[in-house]
């Protein structure tokens, strides 16, 4: 079975192709074995994420044809192109920085109040929430992310300009929001810091929600019910002042 993996070092961007040998005749095997062997045999130097290699940490997220999927959960096909996440910049072949995302909500998380995973007094859609594994698989195609690239993606923005990751990027996420929607539905929460998360939920750019397609979640999380519309519907006439400023 062959695959092309995108590989890029030093700013330059290579396609290799990589022919997987079947362990058996009836292997369907999942792109993050795809690219231990790749690793193992042909490409020693090939760098990829994974962690779990069961769908628990969300680290070894890529794009296949395009489209992010977590690599130790994607059944590999004839044909596959394997690259490194479009939606946040590349450090190394499929190795993209991922710090850029929790830096954003450092301070906005605290100054909210984070609840206990472990509430058993919360809502299910609360549960429904923690079922995040920080993928990032929802970055895909959101304008709100975007705006963090000047409308595009980071690849997209001519060299020195990209945001510093290190610094928390400006403009939010459906992730962030769902962070953020945790913090509002948890009953531990005090009325000032569900505020506070609504508050950084516009401030992040809630309004770019309004008329958007919507998110989809790399799991199945349910984010444009369980977080967006009723983040919108909260903040109301907020988004309208905040599109405009
Ligand atoms: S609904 Fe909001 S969070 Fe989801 S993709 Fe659109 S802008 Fe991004
Ligand atoms: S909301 Fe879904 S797609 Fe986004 S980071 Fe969490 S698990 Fe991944
Ligand atoms: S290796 Fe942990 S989710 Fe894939």
């Amino acid at each position: 079975m062959k695959v092309e993996i995108v590989t890029r070092r030093n700013g330059q961007e290579a396609v290799i192709e990589f022919d997987y040998a079947l362990r058996h005749e009836t292997e369907k095997p999942m792109a993050l074995d795809v690219l231990l062997q790749a690793q193992a045999t042909a490409m020693p130097e090939l760098a990829f994420r994974y962690g779990c290699r069961a769908r628990n940490c969300g680290v070894c997220t890529i794009d296949i044809n395009g489209k992010p999927r977590v690599a130790c959960r994607a059944i590999a096909r004839d044909g596959d192109r394997f690259s490194p996440m479009a939606t946040l910049p590349a450090l190394s072949d499929l190795v993209v920085r991922r710090d850029g995302i929790a830096r954003q909500m450092r301070g906005r998380l605290a100054t909210a109040g984070q609840g206990n995973d472990l509430n058993v007094d919360a809502p299910d859609d609360y549960h429904a929430l923690t079922a995040c594994i920080e993928c990032y698989a929802c970055l895909d195609k959101c304008p709100m992310h975007a705006r963090n690239f000047d409308g595009g993606l980071p690849g997209d923005m001519a060299e020195g300009t990209a945001p510093d990751p290190a610094e928390g990027y400006r403009w939010g996420n459906p992730f962030s929001l769902l962070k953020l929607q945790r913090i509002r539905l948890d009953p531990l929460t005090s009325e000032a810091g569900k505020q506070a998360a609504l508050d950084h939920a516009i401030d992040l750019g809630l309004d770019a929600c309004v008329g958007c397609k919507g998110c989809k979640c790399g799991v199945g999380i349910d984010l444009m019910g369980k977080v967006v519309r009723d983040m919108v519907s909260a903040a109301g006439d907020r988004l309208e002042s905040a599109a405009g400023d």
